[in-house]
């Protein structure tokens, strides 16, 4: 949730995480998300538009889409009674342009045009960007998205859930030299991704390994997997983390070489790994491209980048009234710019 004014930049914004909720189940329960979203999502409101201060916006901005429908449900339902109430406009914004437009929301926002790459739980794409609206797809996961790949190889490593930032922090005790896994499709052109196979050779190398010491500090590990000991799990997610972050950079520098792009914006969850962004960072300097983040804690979800599209497309005229609907599926490149639609 986030009060986002287009003079003034975002006035004031708040997460609640649901992470200890699903903890348990080793990912979302989405009956247990939308139940938790209609107990939270009108405290967190009074909250932050106590904290903006103010009257009623110029309108308001939800989720629409992609995502689970029951949770995108209570956003789009309360984001349609207080358009009415309130008598402002309703805009109904795609999850993934706000990621993609996230970096405009610190100090050093980037140009257009520039190239994309997003990488969340459940999506992995490279975009060309021309302006708002106008984005070209140069690849996309053939099969798991980044997000995803660390979240199961985290599990095979007997993490807990969320499993990404678990890794990454196994990963920096890891010898980077140990394992060396595939660099899935950096050996033939184009711009897709695949990482389900780099998932089945960290399963491998679990198992050949065998079980070792026991895992007292660790959580259960799933079932098919006999998890060896400490040292080597930080090895093995250490070679999973340096294998993604090199398929990634390859790509990056692909897409750059094919639009001629001189900025790369990286965005989604994964965005906020530690070595990613390293990286990208040495990979655009060599270059001497820009290279543009969103603060970590703006690379997971939340409500300022939806409100931050909100209002850049509220700004380009008041869309028609919408009913309160939601699109558990929405490919990124059925979007138009503000003037076409
Ligand atoms: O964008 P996001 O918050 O939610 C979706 O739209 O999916 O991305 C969540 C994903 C999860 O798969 C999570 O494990 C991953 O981002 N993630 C990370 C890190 N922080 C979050 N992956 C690697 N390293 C991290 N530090
Ligand atoms: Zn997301």
């Amino acid at each position: 949730m986030a009060v986002y004014d287009t003079v003034g930049g975002l006035l004031a914004h708040a997460l609640h995480s649901q992470v200890a909720l699903h903890a348990d189940y080793g990912g979302v329960v989405p009956e247990l998300a939308s139940r938790d979203h209609v107990r939270k999502l009108l405290p967190l409101i009074d909250a932050v538009r106590a904290e903006a201060s103010g009257g009623p916006p110029d309108g308001i901005a939800y989720t629409a889409g992609p995502g689970l429908v029951g949770a995108l449900l209570v956003g789009a339902s309360v984001a349609a009674g207080l358009g009415m109430a309130w008598d402002v406009p309703v805009v109904a914004v795609h999850h993934m342009e706000g990621h993609l437009l996230s970096p405009m929301l610190e100090d050093d926002p980037p140009a257009f045009p520039f190239v994309a790459l997003l990488v969340s739980g459940g999506h992995t794409l490279l975009v060309e960007v021309a302006g708002v609206g106008r984005y070209r797809i140069l690849g996309a996961s053939v099969d798991d998205a980044v997000g995803e790949a660390f979240d199961k190889t985290a599990n095979l490593l007997g993490l807990g859930y969320p499993g990404g930032p678990a890794l990454a922090a196994l990963a920096e005790s890891g010898d980077p030299d140990r394992y060396r896994f595939p660099r899935p499709m950096t050996d033939r052109p184009g711009l897709d991704f695949s990482f389900s196979g780099l998932k089945t050779a960290v399963l491998h190398a679990v198992r050949d390994a065998g079980p070792n010491e026991p895992l007292s500090s660790l959580s259960s590990p799933s079932p098919e997997s006999r998890v060896p000991g400490p040292d080597l799990l930080a090895d093995i997610a250490r070679g999973f983390e340096e294998a993604v972050v090199e398929t990634l950079a390859v790509k990056c520098a692909r897409a750059l070489d094919t639009t001629g792009a001189g900025r790369l914006v990286v965005a989604g969850g994964v965005g906020a790994n530690r070595r990613l962004r390293a990286r990208l960072r040495t990979l655009a300097d060599e270059r001497g491209a820009g290279l543009y983040f969103p603060r970590p804690a703006f690379c997971t979800d939340n409500g300022a980048m939806i409100a931050h599209v909100g209002a850049l497309r509220l700004g380009e005229g008041t869309p028609p009234p919408a009913p309160a609907t939601v699109r558990a599926r929405w490919p990124l490149d059925e979007l138009r710019a503000p003037r076409e639609t």
